[in-house]
């Protein structure tokens, strides 16, 4: 049986880590050659070696998204190693500015943050320009940069990884959730100006899903417990319920998809509440 994504080139930012590296490995398995770009230089490299015992070909790159400067460099790189890139998935984010994705059981003890000094009343020009930055300037950057290169090879797809929180909005979150709908604008901006150019842009919208960024709160049972009550299909999301749409969205099973995004929560959007 054919790959899915057979001899394709694919960037993943935030692929270090969580849906990123779920998304890398399965799009490796499924025969894409895989860029692996992240913050964090050295959990990209372990990633890259995962898709390598898999079989697949993958390098590693380290960028800061809301850089523009390094956003073209990790293209560069890119297409110096595997000469273009066909697919791209925009999993590099944030859940507030003093966020620092770690390996899960690090995250429970390390990722405290104080949710009074989250409040729109005191949330701080500070915090709320560094999730802008990395979240939506950082994925409209991939976007583009990763679009014109698309275009000197005949066009791609690009997922862009919003949330829920792009239409629910979340007590002390304010900046996480304008950058999501921002994503998701984005996301619509981009597939009626790039469709010309045979490049189609999509979105995925997670629900509650088990990785770093929630490994603080996963580490809480009344947390999970609410969670997976808010939850019509009562779990939690795991990074493969993610990296399975983005799979579909990059893959040729979608040619007519384009402007779209699909929320993997486990029915949250479908809830009236919500
Ligand atoms: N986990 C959830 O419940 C959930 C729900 C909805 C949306 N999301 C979104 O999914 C995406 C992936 O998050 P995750 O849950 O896998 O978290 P994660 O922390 O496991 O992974 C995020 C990765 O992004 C990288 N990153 C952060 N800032 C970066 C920057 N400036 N430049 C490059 N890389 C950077 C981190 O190093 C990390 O490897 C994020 O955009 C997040 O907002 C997650």
């Amino acid at each position: 049986m054919s790959q899915r994504l057979q001899d394709k080139v694919a960037l993943i930012t935030g692929g270090a880590s969580g849906i990123g590296r779920e998304c890398a490995l399965k799009f490796a398995v499924e025969g894409a050659s895989v860029v692996v770009a992240d913050l964090n230089p050295e959990r990209a490299a372990a990633v890259v070696d995962e898709a390598i015992a898999e079989g697949g070909q993958a390098i590693g790159i380290g960028v800061d998204i809301s850089q523009p400067e390094e956003v073209s460099s990790m293209i560069k790189g890119a297409v110096e190693n595997f000469g273009r890139i066909d697919v791209c998935v925009a999993a590099a984010g944030i859940s507030h500015a003093a966020y620092v994705s770690r390996e899960p059981d690090e995250q429970a003890t390390a990722d405290r943050y104080d949710k009074g000094d989250m409040l729109l009343l005191n949330k701080s020009l500070e915090s709320w320009q560094r999730v802008i930055d990395v979240n939506l300037t950082g994925v409209m950057l991939t976007n583009q940069a990763v679009a014109n290169q698309m275009i000197k090879t005949g066009g791609g797809a690009i997922v862009n990884i919003a949330s829920v929180a792009a239409r629910t909005a979340l007590m002390g979150s304010s900046d996480y959730c304008v950058s999501k709908a921002g994503v998701w604008m984005l996301t619509k901006c981009g597939a009626i100006e790039l469709a010309r150019h045979n490049i189609r842009v999509n979105a995925v919208g997670p629900g509650y899903i088990r990785t770093s960024m929630s490994g603080a709160a996963t580490n809480s049972e009344a947390w999970v417990t609410a969670r997976t009550r808010e939850t019509p299909l009562r779990r939690l999301g795991e990074p493969s319920d993610i990296a399975n749409a983005c799979l579909y969205l990059c893959s040729d099973e979608s040619s007519f998809v384009t402007g779209e995004i699909i929320f993997p929560d486990g029915g949250i959007m479908a809830d009236s509440r919500a």
